[in-house]
């Protein structure tokens, strides 16, 4: 099976599972479990579970089941970052993945109650991978959370837009950067890896994206990016475009890139992961703007 018909099988399974329709008895909130799967479908790019699960290959994937499961748990915290990101009291936006955002399509409370329901749905996800390999699922659960909270995961990353002088590096680092060090570490670990080696690669795709984000956000327009354009000068958020400008913003993002591959550790399938890192790479950099 090709990776993307993986992650939609096993995140459609984790959200019927969490809109209750497995349960034998009992009703649910319908319009709470309908927004369930409206924050997750259509998905966006699905980057991180595609990382995941190409480091996990990379690494033999002698557990598919365990590795799905680890994609589909990160692929639910980041949509669930998003449904929180778009809320009023973040970015307050409109427009995500080309349509209304959940808070707009379910109401204020519905939002906040989506992106925790995803985020317990995350670990639920994990935490049934008990009977294929208790110690793995244990190992990947800790590093989803690390990757996730204070100090080090999204929620720091969001935390700092309430600081009055922010650190860049470390803002796009737990924003952004860790849930890719997640998709990385957790490929490796689901398939029975050690984790440490894999950070570095996950930390420069992740920095990488944020600035090509950074970029995208201050060069394009909504209809390119099926998102509201323009939101970081608008919210004056710290970017990369405020702090280097576009070319400078380039030019990191071209640093960072060139040490990806040498950064991808020794494993059976080194080289199918480099090409994809170089494909990445390619699609990270961007072309001619279409709003300046
Ligand atoms: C958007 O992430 C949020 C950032 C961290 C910049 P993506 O661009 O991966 O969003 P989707 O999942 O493809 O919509
Ligand atoms: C979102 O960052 C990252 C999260 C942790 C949710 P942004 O606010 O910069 O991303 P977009 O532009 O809304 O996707
Ligand atoms: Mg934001
Ligand atoms: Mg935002």
């Amino acid at each position: 099976m090709d990776l993307s018909k993986r992650i939609d099988k096993a995140m459609m399974s984790a959200i019927a599972q969490a809109q209750g329709a497995r349960e034998a008895t009992g009703s649910v909130p319908g319009r709470l479990a309908a927004a369930l799967n409206y924050a997750v479908t259509p998905g966006g790019a699905r980057i991180r579970p595609t990382i995941c699960l190409s480091v996990a290959r990379a690494c033999g994937d002698d557990r598919p089941a365990l590795s799905d499961r680890a994609a589909t748990a990160l692929e639910l915290i980041h949509c669930a970052s998003l449904v929180h990101d778009d809320l009023p009291a973040f970015d307050n936006a409109d427009f995500r993945r080309g349509k209304p955002t959940v808070h707009l399509a379910y109401s204020e409370p519905l939002a906040v109650l989506t992106g925790d329901s995803l985020i317990i749905a995350a670990f639920d996800v994990l935490a049934g991978a008990e009977d294929a390999d208790a110690l793995r699922a244990l190992r990947l659960t800790r590093l989803l959370a690390h990757h996730t909270g204070m100090p080090n995961g999204i929620c720091a990353g969001q935390g700092w837009e309430s600081e009055a002088n922010v650190d860049l590096g470390a803002y796009h680092r737990s924003k952004t950067a860790a849930l890719f060090v997640a998709a990385t570490q957790m490929g490796a670990q689901a398939a029975g890896h050690e984790p440490e080696a894999w950070e570095e690669l996950g930390a420069r795709l992740g920095e990488a994206f944020q600035v090509a984000d950074d970029l995208r956000d201050a060069l394009y327009d909504e209809a390119a990016l099926g998102k509201p354009a323009g939101q970081d000068a608008l919210n004056q958020r710290p970017s990369a475009v405020e702090a280097y400008g576009v070319q400078g913003a380039i030019k990191h993002l071209q640093d960072i890139l060139s040490g990806a591959i040498a950064s991808i550790p020794s494993c059976p399938g080194e080289g199918q992961l480099a090409q994809l890192v170089r494909l990445y790479a390619e699609r990270m950099t961007p072309v001619a703007p279409v709003r300046v």
